[in-house]
């Protein structure tokens, strides 16, 4: 039976781990045998004996194991621990690492790059950057929040109140978005700004406003990744920055252009900012996006500003990170494991396996073939010509319509009573006023609006009542039932618009 070991991990500082007990479990159910080294999920507070209860059995090296799964790529000294044939699944860096990739394919191993997932729909749930990235995001605003002085949310209080903090999140990718939607829970103003101009529908539905820039946002990415500014927008962008960060009490800064870092704010604009003011620089890995950032440090600056520089955010919440990192690992060997009989099949015709593939029977498979993405629309091929048309039948119709309706209000204006063209003419206007704000209004808006307009049925109410008292039992029939209706009318719409009410208030 296939075995697959899931080692304890060797970079300094590093508590995530690759598999948990509940992971292990899932593995077991697809067919294979699971050693765990022992205290491998310690530093996530995952137990040995968890482990054990979920089928592992505990080892001192799982690097013997036919499938060795990791978050780290190994040591050379681990590399020659593997065997000839076994499949490495862990983040291989292969473009900045292409040694290591020598090394895996001379050792005759078939490694599997977990940070090479291609951005497709269908990989999202092996995708582990995107599971790093969205951690990494909630922990930048606990950062941020631990080293600003004050409180996020505003408050009001017997002796006075305080302003919330206003928080600037440069970059809505996963990261970005995840930071705006901690920050805007912890009860931020939270402004958020993106070179995709696409994105803004998501920033605004996380709960930030965003920054629009007009020539600073590029048209929309043909291949899901942003691409570097050109000299126009870089100053554009340059103003937006220097205005938002002066104005912010913490900037969050997420830019990466094919997982470098563009700087986004000069010393100049840290200069600029007030004292006690945060900088979390979430892309200090790659060089940080701020001037001033030191990769995994915290600095102060001259003028009180308190730059985060640390490269292991998501490594900070081990739990949960490990948790979410080990079901895109079980994702993955799914994929591998179609029989689920313990069995890994590698299938290169498929792109997303084909596209993580770094070495496969002692050939280099990297770089692979590029794969069309899914995170921007794809571009639209030029529609066809369209078929000639005979536009002679439809313009026949149209002319006709407008005649009839030409003879229609003639007669109108020449029989009807007078009174039937004023009611007329207030119906058409009102039409065309009623079109033009209920149109303008957001969308989301929409139920709420309706179920307060329904309170106009209070005009048929009044009417009702006004006849209830006839002398004819028909109309005081039909005053009552339209009382009735009215009354439903009125007392749901408000009842409704209640209900949505209370959805919008933190307190519900
Ligand atoms: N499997 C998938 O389909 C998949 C996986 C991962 C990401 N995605 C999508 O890809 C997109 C990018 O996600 P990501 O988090 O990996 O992005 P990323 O980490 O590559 O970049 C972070 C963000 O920074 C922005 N940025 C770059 N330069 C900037 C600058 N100078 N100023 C301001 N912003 C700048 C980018 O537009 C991006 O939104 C998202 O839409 C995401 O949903 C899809």
């Amino acid at each position: 039976m296939t075995t697959i070991g899931i080692p304890r991990e060797t970079r300094p500082g590093e508590r995530l781990v690759a598999a948990t007990p509940t992971s292990v479990g899932r593995l077991v159910g697809l067919g294979y045998d699971v050693v765990v080294e022992a205290g491998a999920g310690s530093a996530a507070a995952y137990a040995d004996e968890a482990y054990a209860e979920a089928g592992a059995t505990i080892v001192e090296d799982a690097w013997g194991a036919d499938v060795v799964t990791a978050v780290n790529a190994p040591s050379d000294e681990r590399v020659a621990a593997l065997r000839p044939g076994a499949v490495l699944v862990a983040m291989l860096a292969p473009a900045a690492h292409p040694e290591l990739a020598e090394r895996l394919r001379a050792q005759g191993v078939t490694a599997l790059a977990l940070d090479a997932v291609p951005r497709i729909s269908r990989a999202q749930s092996l995708d582990v950057l995107s599971t790093l990235s969205n951690v990494a995001g909630y922990r930048a605003v606990i950062e941020a929040a631990e080293q600003y002085g004050g409180m996020f949310g505003g408050q009001v209080t017997a002796a006075g109140k305080t302003a919330p903090a206003r928080v600037f999140v440069i970059g809505a990718g996963v990261a970005g978005l995840a930071a705006i939607g901690a920050a805007d829970s912890l009860g931020a103003q939270v402004r958020a700004f993106d070179v995709r101009p696409e994105v803004a529908e998501q920033i605004e539905s996380m709960g930030a406003a965003f920054v629009r820039a007009a020539t600073a946002q590029q048209q929309v990415s043909t291949d899901g990744y942003a691409s570097a500014l050109t000299d126009e927008q870089e100053a554009a962008t340059a103003a937006v920055y220097a205005h938002e960060s002066a104005e912010a009490d913490v900037v969050i800064t997420t830019a990466l252009v094919r997982g470098t870092a563009p700087t986004t704010i000069t010393a100049d604009m840290v200069a600029a900012m007030r004292s006690g003011s945060v900088i979390v620089d979430l892309a200090a890995s790659g060089g940080g996006n701020c001037e001033l950032t030191v990769p995994g440090q915290r600095v102060v600056t001259p003028n009180g500003v308190t730059i985060v520089g640390w490269t292991d955010l998501a490594g900070r919440l081990p739990r949960h990170t490990s948790q979410l990192f080990a079901t895109n690992v079980v994702h993955l060997l799914q994929l591998l494991t179609p029989g689920k009989d313990g069995v890994l099949v590698l299938d290169l015709e498929d792109p997303v396996q084909r596209g993580m593939t770094v070495t496969h029977e002692g050939d280099l498979l990297w770089p692979p073939p590029p794969v069309a993405v899914s995170a921007a629309p794809a571009p639209v091929p030029p529609p066809a010509p369209p078929a000639p048309v005979d536009p002679r039948p439809a313009a026949r119709r149209r002319l006709v319509g407008f005649a009839l309706a030409a003879v229609l209000v003639t007669l109108a204006t020449s029989f009807a009573p007078p009174v039937f063209l004023g009611h007329a003419t207030v119906f058409v206007l009102a039409v065309f006023v009623g079109y033009y704000v209920i149109s303008n209004v957001s969308h989301s808006l929409h139920t709420p609006l309706m179920a307060q307009t329904n309170a106009i049925s209070g005009i048929i109410l009044v009417g009702a009542l006004l006849q209830i008292g006839s002398d004819d039992w028909l109309v005081t029939t039909l005053a009552c039932v339209a009382a009735a209706l009215a009354s439903i009318n009125v007392f749901g719409g408000f009842l409704v618009a209640n209900r949505m009410i209370r959805m919008f208030r933190r307190d519900a």
